[in-house]
């Protein structure tokens, strides 16, 4: 299986820094963020990675990463061709590397504890459609939020960034696409905020029936804002074993 991290997107909630900084190349305990979600990735057996990013950020990467050598995996790039143009939107540009297999998407500044294996193995396991992975959070209304059916273990519908969110989880930025995604991409349209969403694709695959669920066990967090970077560096320093964490 391949992997698509996206570490486009303008980074806004965490400005100033980011006006010169791509929010994935900031630092999340000794390593910048981008390097976690390599590192879930090649944990759980995935190697050959592409990263999705924005060109005026594309040669910081290449400086940090080049080919994944020190990190023990193969890294290809791609650019996003309209900057902040939305999630679904940066996903269309990994078309061409993933052809026609089943792959793991992850957004870049969603930092986590779970081993990507037992979610990897069930997917595989699935015949079609997409898996997400769904978290129990404090204060959902900043997210992608699923309507669950507690009798048939469905999600009925997902909102992105309710006033009244419909269950208190969120889904998470860790998705498990088969190729039909790209289709659906191509026939969502931008949203109020002028993004293409992924909850928009989501939401096509339950509408085909195609859509199943996990629970992550561990501290998940979206690092997007100043108080969530700083929520991330400090469960990365508790948590991980920093000598061999590389
Ligand atoms: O973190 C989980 C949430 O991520 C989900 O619950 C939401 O459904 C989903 O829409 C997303 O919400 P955010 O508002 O947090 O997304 P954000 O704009 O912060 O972008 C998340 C990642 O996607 C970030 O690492 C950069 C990448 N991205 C984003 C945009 C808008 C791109 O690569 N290109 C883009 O155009």
């Amino acid at each position: 299986m391949k992997g698509v991290i996206l570490a486009g997107g303008t980074g806004s909630r965490l400005a100033p820094v980011t006006n010169i900084i791509n929010k994935h190349l900031l630092p999340v305990g000794p390593y910048p963020m981008i390097y976690w979600s390599i590192i879930k990735l090649r944990d759980a057996g995935i190697k050959d990675i592409l990263i999705i990013v924005n060109k005026k950020h594309l040669s910081s990467f290449i400086e940090l990463l080049g080919e994944g050598e020190d990190l023990n995996v193969t890294l290809k790039y791609k650019l996003q061709q309209y900057e902040g143009k939305g999630i679904a939107d940066a996903l269309m540009a990994a078309k061409n590397f993933i052809k026609n297999e089943k792959f793991v998407v992850l957004l870049g500044d969603n930092l986590f504890e779970d081993s990507l294996t037992p979610y990897i193995n069930s997917f595989q396991k699935q015949e079609k459609g997409a898996k997400v992975l769904l978290k129990k959070v404090k204060d959902p209304r900043q997210y992608g939020v699923p309507t669950l059916d507690k009798n048939s273990k469905k999600i009925m519908a997902i909102i992105e960034k309710p006033d009244k969110p419909p269950s208190p989880y969120c889904v998470t930025g860790i998705y498990f696409y088969d190729q039909e995604v790209f289709n659906y991409i191509k026939n969502i349209t931008a949203s109020n905020r002028n993004e293409l969403e992924i909850t928009d694709v989501n939401n096509m695959y339950i509408q085909s029936n195609q859509l199943q669920y996990d629970l992550l066990e561990g501290w998940w967090i979206d690092a997007g804002t100043h108080a969530s970077l700083y929520q991330a560096n400090q469960e990365i320093y508790n948590n991980m074993n920093m000598e061999n964490a590389k």
